[in-house]
């Protein structure tokens, strides 16, 4: 067992948490201080589900990006979710709007929509079904369409059609993350030239010619469970840094390095213990879906965490 020193700020907030009544729930890629006083920590499918067991909390602060804050709210319209900052967005989620799936939709009208979980509520409120980078391929699967529309991760569309026989129809054309985008067939080279032993995990949002050279393609939490149960002692992490801080703070005997040392979500990093303190204290800053979207958007995001059990 890991034992953790706490600093004053994050005993602050841990009392102030009881005091409220108060659930943190915190995305993998947040900054360590932050990770530390979590109730939670996971990728995006697992804070979904979790976001269904909160019901005896008054008060939820999300430390994550926009869509995931939005899904929690989605999840419980009559909870208070707040996150520390508003600026907090993903920008791959802002790439598709409702407008662009329903144009979609005009032209495959027999195409089932699948919405990656980093969209927005207005966006999810026209999807038959959500999917997060853990349960992509298990999602489409379970579909009676044999076309989808798919979108806004263009990555994670085509790591899905290489293995299905369903057609997959990517939405929008260059739909991306930037901070996955930036790890190239030349850093795997580098690094496993350097660590000729370890085994190569990436995220599904990286580009296709670096997943053609992993060893496996994984959701962050896949990442974790993948380090912890297998056999090998090194492996190279093709995926934002602060993934590689919670390894190597809970599970120290395995060795992992970076596939390149400044792959760094910036929204990610906008909270920080202070905004998460004023967060607990004020109350702030909410995130509320407006009731038809997300009344719209719940049958989605249900149906999802359905077929994932
Ligand atoms: P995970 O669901 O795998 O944690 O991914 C979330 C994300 O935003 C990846 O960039
Ligand atoms: Fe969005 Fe990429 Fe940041 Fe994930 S890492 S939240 S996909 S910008």
């Amino acid at each position: 067992m890991v034992i953790l020193m706490l600093n004053k700020l994050q005993e602050e907030i841990i009392s102030l948490k009881k005091e409220k009544n108060a659930i943190i729930l915190a995305h993998n890629y947040q900054p360590n201080e932050i990770q530390e006083i979590a109730d939670f920590l996971g990728d995006s499918l697992e804070l979904c589900i979790k976001a269904t067991e909160i019901k005896g909390k008054d008060l939820v602060v999300f430390c994550g990006v926009d869509f995931m804050a939005e899904t929690a709210n989605i999840l419980n319209p009559q909870k208070k979710i707040v996150v520390p900052d508003k600026k907090a967005e993903c920008p791959m989620a802002h790439m598709l709007d409702a407008e662009e799936i329903l144009e979609a939709k005009k032209k495959y009208p027999n195409a089932a929509v699948v919405l990656y979980v980093n969209s927005l509520a207005t966006a999810k409120a026209e999807a038959d079904i959500l999917c997060t980078s853990a349960n992509a391929l298990k999602v489409v699967e379970s579909l009676k369409e044999d076309q989808i529309l798919f979108g806004p991760d263009n990555n994670l569309a085509n790591f899905v059609a290489k293995q299905t026989e369903k057609e997959i129809i990517p939405i929008p054309d260059g739909g991306h993350c930037y901070v996955h985008k930036m790890f190239h067939t030349g850093d795997v080279v580098f690094k496993k030239e350097r660590y000729p032993n370890a085994d190569l995990i990436v995220h599904p949002e990286c580009n296709m010619e670096v997943q053609d050279l992993a060893d496996y393609v994984l959701s962050t939490g896949g990442m974790i469970n993948k380090v912890k149960n297998s056999d090998s002692d090194e492996f190279i992490i093709g995926t934002e840094l602060d993934l590689i801080t919670r390894i190597n703070r809970e599970i120290p005997e395995k060795k992992c390095y970076p596939l390149l040392d400044d792959a760094i979500c910036k929204t990610m990093k906008l909270h920080t213990l202070d905004k998460v303190k004023n967060s607990l204290e004020n109350e702030k800053y909410e995130i509320v879906v407006d009731d038809e979207i997300a009344k719209k958007s719940l049958n989605a995001v249900e149906r999802m965490i359905e077929v994932s059990k």
